[in-house]
């Protein structure tokens, strides 16, 4: 457990994003994470504090000035308890609070008098968020230090659409681990793919599909961030390269797979989120097609070789995750797909849901592998892919790791 006897302190302010700081607390003692639950006095309006006291098996604490309480722990002690302080959701009055070092409350107070990271889901109606004051008070807290997770976009409580949504647990949860238990992936090499791949038909006509290269080179960037000396074999894509990664630009499958196979052998782990064309055209004209030629409505193809395949049938491969972009019955497919490639695991997503998959900001996965699966649930891609380091790194390399 990631997590385990981690002591996490978890603010919660008065904003209707309130319910999700209870899945939060779910979610930290799954991983026997210790949490001690405080209250501003406007949260009482949203969310009981029986529930999280139920939840979380200590009772939550709300006033500065209560003795009892306060001669079991004192509020300096509960500063000096915390390993990490979360305030899910936090509000616009809460961040200028923090953000002018004022101390009206008993949580504002223990956020002055800790030493420990605080990280914030900012949680608002998107005028409130975009409000001049409000984005000082942002940039002031990114500047002390402070994590702003968030906030998404879309539909608000309020009726609005815009940015203010607090972000999902799920991602709340991820920015903890990568806090205090950040993937170690150093002294490993480590190789994605990402984007699309152009088939080309003619000089000015090619085959080739939606991705973005966003989920691959979140998944590089996140390898990077963990220690792996990373490789990025990108399609075409007008992404920038992620910081500390050896990024090859690539335009068909026959590319990325000559691109791929030149370096497999002596990489710990290869990533293929690319959506490689799985056909290519039999031939490429070598002048422009003109309508109305002779076989101009037929495009004869022939299929691209399995890089990912061609890696894991390797002498002494690495490990090899795939990704499967799935339409129907995702789970059943994807488990099918890894057996057929002879990969160690695959990731699948249900590109048939328009709010994940190719080119949007946000995706759901689920990773599997021999014998066990876990859900990577709805949120950034980046977020994803920290999560998605972080399971292969605890269940690939661990050992590896830990020697190093
Ligand atoms: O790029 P984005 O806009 O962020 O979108 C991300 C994504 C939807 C592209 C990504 O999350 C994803 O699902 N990538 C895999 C897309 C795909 O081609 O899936 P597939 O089920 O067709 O292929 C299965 C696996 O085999 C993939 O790892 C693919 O890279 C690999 N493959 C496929 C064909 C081939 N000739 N060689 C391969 O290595």
């Amino acid at each position: 457990m990631t997590l385990a006897r981690k002591n996490i302190l978890l603010g919660v302010t008065g904003g209707v994003a309130a319910y999700k700081s209870a899945i939060l607390v779910r979610h930290l003692l799954d991983e026997t994470a210790n949490v001690q639950v405080v209250f501003t006095p406007s949260a009482h309006e949203f969310i009981t504090a029986t529930t999280l006291q139920a939840l979380s098996g200590r009772p939550v604490r709300d006033d500065l000035w209560d003795r009892q309480a306060e001669a079991a722990m004192g509020h300096i002690e509960l500063a000096r308890w915390a390993d990490l302080v979360v305030v899910a959701p936090a509000t616009a009055h809460f961040m200028a609070c923090l953000a002018q070092g004022l101390a009206p409350n008993l949580l504002t107070t223990l956020c002055l008098a800790t030493d420990a990271p605080i990280v914030l889901a900012p949680a608002m109606n998107q005028a409130m968020w975009r409000a001049p004051a409000t984005q000082r008070n942002a940039a002031i807290l990114a500047g002390d230090g402070r994590r702003l997770i968030g906030p998404d976009e879309g539909d608000q409580a309020c009726g609005d659409t815009g940015p203010g949504r607090m972000v999902e647990p799920e991602e709340l949860l991820c920015a903890v681990r990568q806090i205090l238990a950040p993937p170690c992936m150093k002294g490993l090499k480590v190789l994605v793919t990402a984007g699309p791949t152009q088939e080309a038909l003619d000089p000015v006509r090619y085959l080739s599909n939606q991705s973005s290269g966003k989920q691959g080179y979140a998944i590089a960037q996140a390898a990077a961030a963990a220690g792996a000396q990373t490789t990025l074999i990108s399609g075409p894509c007008h992404l920038p390269a992620p910081t500390n990664v050896e990024r090859i630009q690539v335009v068909s499958a026959q590319d990325m797979h000559d691109a791929v196979l030149s370096r497999a052998a002596d990489q710990a782990l290869v990533v293929g989120v690319a959506a490689v064309a799985d056909y290519r055209p039999a031939q490429q004209a070598e002048q422009k097609i003109k309508k109305g030629a002779q076989g101009a409505a037929q495009i004869p193809l022939e299929p691209n070789q399995d890089i990912i395949a061609a890696v894991a049938a390797l002498p002494t491969p690495p490990i090899v995750v795939g990704f499967a972009a799935e339409t129907e019955r995702p789970l059943q497919q994807a488990r099918a797909k890894r057996q057929r490639k002879g990969i160690d695991a695959i990731v699948v997503n249900d590109v048939a849901n328009p709010r994940i998959g190719f080119n949007s900001n946000h995706n759901a996965a689920t990773l599997i592998w021999e014998g066990g699966e876990v859900e990577l649930p709805y949120q950034s891609k980046e977020s994803l892919a920290a999560a998605l380091i972080q399971h292969l790194t605890e269940r690939f390399f661990a050992q590896e790791t830990s020697r190093g």
